[in-house]
């Protein structure tokens, strides 16, 4: 029997999970020897994700960090993913992921060690040859030659301008970005200008160019200064194109998504999404279509990687009592 100390103890460190905008959807609770795990239907981000597929993958996310936590303390756990049922009426206010079942005598999955590890990395890369080791998936193309990865920077590049031009998304983003000196929620969620790697003059650029100044800066074709990328990507040695079943529930591919990152931050690396490519339909299906990606996957994510030049981000992350119910 999973005791309430060792219930509070999994939470803080499945909660080490990525999700989208650091804006951790995912709620905990625990009824015998049932873990619940369910998105928090008060998070919403009906601009970057409005079919709820990036807030169902950080559960997933969620999910494995639990599953993993568990494993560190000796339980095994048997999931069962209920996301697709659509259950949002046995827990108020939420609507359920898994229920994770805690059996007894689990064997200790080495992945575990990386949850503290595993951060996103949002600056350049060191200038020093890959070491993957002979690393690969089967859910994942990476691409290191110089020419497919500046196409795919100057891809991203396009199409997170396109995506900030949606103001309804550069305002939900703004929303979590914590962009003002004392902002009350910065050591709980959303994205610091530590996670961000920006200064304060940076800060005041950024509220201002995507707040009221964006559309004058737009006609001017100034924005690019805002948004551009591409150098910095270019940094990154490899570009991971991390696609997965077309049909698989948000839960599994979260599921998969935390391993894949967890295994990049056991080669000592980290990753950084771009998940404009994602976001845009064009452009995942022109990714797709060049590096032979089938019919049947879906891209869900691409990330630079690649070994951080500067020291692991300080994470913000809710207290325990915003994750249990
Ligand atoms: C579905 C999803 C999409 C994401 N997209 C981006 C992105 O486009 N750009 C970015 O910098 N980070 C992106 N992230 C990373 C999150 O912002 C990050 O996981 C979160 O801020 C927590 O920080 P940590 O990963 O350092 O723990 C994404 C994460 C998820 C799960």
């Amino acid at each position: 029997m999973i005791t309430q100390d060792q219930f509070n103890a999994v939470v803080t460190r499945a909660n080490l999970a990525p999700s989208i905008h650091n804006a951790q959807p995912a709620r905990w609770r625990l009824r015998g020897d049932v873990i619940e795990v369910a998105a928090s239907l008060a998070v919403v981000l009906p601009a970057a994700d409005p079919s709820g597929a990036a807030i169902g993958l950080s559960c997933g996310a969620a999910v494995e960090g639990t599953v993993l936590a568990l494993s560190e303390i000796g339980f095994g756990a048997q999931v069962s993913d209920v996301w697709d049922d659509a259950d949002v009426h046995s827990w108020s206010g939420h609507r359920i992921a898994a229920r994770i079942a805690v059996i007894g005598e689990g064997r200790l999955d080495p992945l575990a060690a990386q949850l503290a590890r595993r951060f996103t990395w949002r600056g350049v890369f060191m200038d020093a040859p890959v070491r993957l080791f002979g690393w690969t998936r089967e859910d994942c193309a990476l691409v290191m030659d110089t020419p497919t990865r500046n196409w795919i920077a100057g891809l991203n590049d396009a199409a997170s301008l396109g995506i900030l031009r949606n103001r309804a998304f550069r305002q939900e983003l703004l929303g979590w970005m914590r962009l003002e000196r004392k902002h009350p929620r910065t050591p709980y969620d959303g994205l610091s200008l530590a996670a961000l790697r920006i200064d304060r003059n940076i800060a005041k650029k950024v509220r201002l160019g995507f707040g009221p100044m964006w559309s004058l800066l737009d006609m001017f074709g100034r924005t690019k200064l805002l948004t551009a990328e591409a150098e910095v990507t270019m940094t990154a040695p490899v570009l991971a194109c991390f696609h997965r079943p077309a049909a698989e529930s948000a839960i599994d591919t979260g599921r998969a998504y935390l391993r894949f990152c967890l295994e990049v931050a056991q080669l000592d690396m980290a990753a950084w999404p771009m998940a404009a490519l994602t976001d845009d339909v064009q452009a995942a299906q022109q990714i797709k279509e060049h590096l032979g990606i089938g019919a049947d996957r879906k891209l869900v994510q691409v990330l630079r990687i690649g070994v951080p030049t500067g020291e692991q981000t300080p994470r913000a992350r809710r207290p325990l009592a915003e994750l249990i119910t």
